[in-house]
């Protein structure tokens, strides 16, 4: 394997050496810029360089971060000043809103004298990734970046990583490093996983049996999942995130151009929720906060007082999270309680719905009303077209990318995220060597040959294609360390599958950075899958 991409990548040089030369001899920029070409000389950053900001807000905020990170591991702090005339060597930020550039674009041109920067909406910011990366991978090292011209632009507006924390509980700081990830590839959606059956992890005023209760659960498997003989420990496992806790991490992510969407799972994954507050299941309980994974029978009941209480929990949630989308779960949701259910039943009967899956999408298309009352969008798993797709719902696509093609067929926004390719808590390497994970193989190879186009859809319909997602789920991910190790290197993939136009990538060009950038990952301390 590793003679065959060596031959490809000289084949290629031969193709396209403009494309190349820069990228494989002396950068390393992850995911890689759409057109960069390399000149003679470099810039030197020291103590005396100055960031000059052209008055804005939000290049003020991105120069701060940026010098911070220069502090952190190069103990360089510079001057940011909004003194654009100075004659002093500095990097220029300057925040454009140029009609005739794609979103998020920028413009980055290093010469000997200076760094100077121009980006629309989050462009000066992808720039000064783009610059960090060039940067050596040694703490505290000199500073010389080569001299180059870059004009970049992402190729999808949805660019997403998962992170489920119910399974497996985060902190604050953990989350934020991971927002850091996200940021540092120039992905732009945080989709932050906070209900499950073994967990419920955000604060709600009105109900704060869902943290006290819910947030808890009296022990957890052991091992892999067994229909039969499950051990578990009886160790109390849990956590949540206070109000201030997300307020301050959905400050974090924006000042990074990350929009936070928050997941709170309806009907189904909701054994936390009613082991704290029964009333709102179909039987009425007891229940207890799941301790196996998986999926379980019994799930909301679709009875009107559940409808409130969800739009209650909402309301909170929406006070919380500025964006404009609200992910209300609706994946593996079994029916088996709703069909004995009286409640259930009555309310199939009262607005005329002929199955179970009708009932699943009433439930769906009525939360769905309160949240666009709210001026918000609703987003849910693939298994939300069952029963048939309320109307201003975006689909994430899981279970393959059927639910994307049909949902785009009928003029829905999708998110992809097919198992196959975006599921980063699959195997990326042999199971005899790999740590535990949940099953499946999807190889760094595999992300990066993934196309969220899929075949079958009209230029007319792939535009309802927004995007796709790596997605951690972390029933086998008990530590911050492992989520790194899960996420990198397949999300670098990911990025470049979401920034570059499809026939832009090569995947031998790829290798041959990754294996550069890798340094400084390690330079940061960030934790990795090594390639093989
Ligand atoms: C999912 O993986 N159940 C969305
Ligand atoms: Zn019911």
């Amino acid at each position: 394997m590793k003679k065959l991409s060596a031959l490809f990548a000289i084949t290629f040089l031969i193709t396209a050496p403009e494309l190349l030369i820069s990228q494989t001899k002396e950068t390393s920029i992850m995911p890689r810029p759409v057109e960069i070409t390399q000149q003679k000389g470099s810039f030197k950053i020291t103590d005396k360089t100055l960031i000059l900001v052209n008055n804005s807000v939000t290049a003020g905020k991105d120069a701060g971060i940026f010098d911070q990170y220069l502090s952190q591991y190069y103990g360089k702090s510079l001057e940011v000043s909004q003194n654009m005339q100075t004659k002093a060597r500095a990097i220029k930020l300057y925040d454009v809103n140029d009609i005739t550039l794609p979103d998020d674009a920028y413009r980055m041109s290093i010469t000997p004298d200076s760094i100077r920067i121009e980006g629309k909406g989050a462009g000066v910011f992808y720039a000064l990734q783009s610059l960090r990366q060039l940067l050596p991978a040694a703490k505290g090292a000199e500073i010389e970046v080569p001299c180059l011209q870059i004009y970049d632009y992402p190729h999808y507006q949805w660019r997403g990583m998962h992170l489920d924390v119910c399974r497996h509980f985060f902190t604050p700081l953990e989350v934020k490093k991971y927002i850091d990830l996200i940021a540092f590839y120039k992905m732009n959606v945080f989709h932050w996983h906070l209900t499950d059956d073994q967990g419920w992890r955000i604060t709600i005023d009105k109900y704060p049996k869902l943290t006290s209760v819910g947030g808890y659960r009296s022990g957890t498997l052991i091992g892999r999942y067994t229909e039969t003989n499950q051990k578990f420990d009886t160790i109390r496992y849990g956590g949540y995130y206070t109000k201030e806790d997300i307020r301050d991490i959905v400050r974090y992510a924006s000042d990074r151009h990350i929009l936070v969407v928050p997941e709170i799972e309806m009907p189904g994954h909701s054994m936390a929720a009613i082991a704290a507050y029964p009333e709102f299941s179909c039987t009425g309980g007891k229940f207890e906060v799941a301790k196996l994974w998986g999926v379980f029978d019994d799930v909301y009941c679709t009875k009107d007082a559940t409808i409130n209480f969800l739009e209650d929990v909402l309301t909170e949630v929406m006070e919380l999270f500025p964006g404009k989308y609200i992910h209300i779960g609706g994946d593996e949701c079994p029916k088996t309680r709703w069909k004995t259910c009286p409640n259930c039943q009555a309310v199939m009967k009262r607005e005329g719905l002929k199955d179970e899956n009708e009932l699943q999408s009433y439930f769906v298309r009525t939360i769905e009303k309160f949240v666009n009352s709210k001026g918000k969008t609703i987003i849910g798993w693939d298994e939300i077209l069952e029963g048939g797709l309320a109307p201003n719902a975006v689909v994430m696509s899981w279970r393959g990318s059927d639910g994307g093609i049909a949902a785009a067929k009928q003029n829905h926004k999708v998110v992809m995220c097919p198992g196959k390719y975006c599921y980063l808590d699959h195997y990326q390497g042999d199971r005899a060597t790999e740590p535990l994970a949940i099953g499946g193989y999807t190889s760094t190879e595999k992300v990066y040959s993934y196309d969220p186009i899929p075949k079958d859809l009209s230029p007319e319909q792939y535009k309802y294609i927004l995007g796709a997602q790596g997605n951690i789920w972390t029933e086998y991910i008990g530590d911050y360390k492992k989520v790194e190790y899960m996420a990198l290197p397949r999300m670098i993939a990911l990025s470049e599958v979401l920034w570059l136009p499809a026939d832009k990538k090569n995947y031998a060009d790829f290798v041959l950075r990754l294996k550069k950038h890798l340094a400084q990952l390690d330079m940061m301390g960030i934790n990795y899958a090594k390639p093989k």
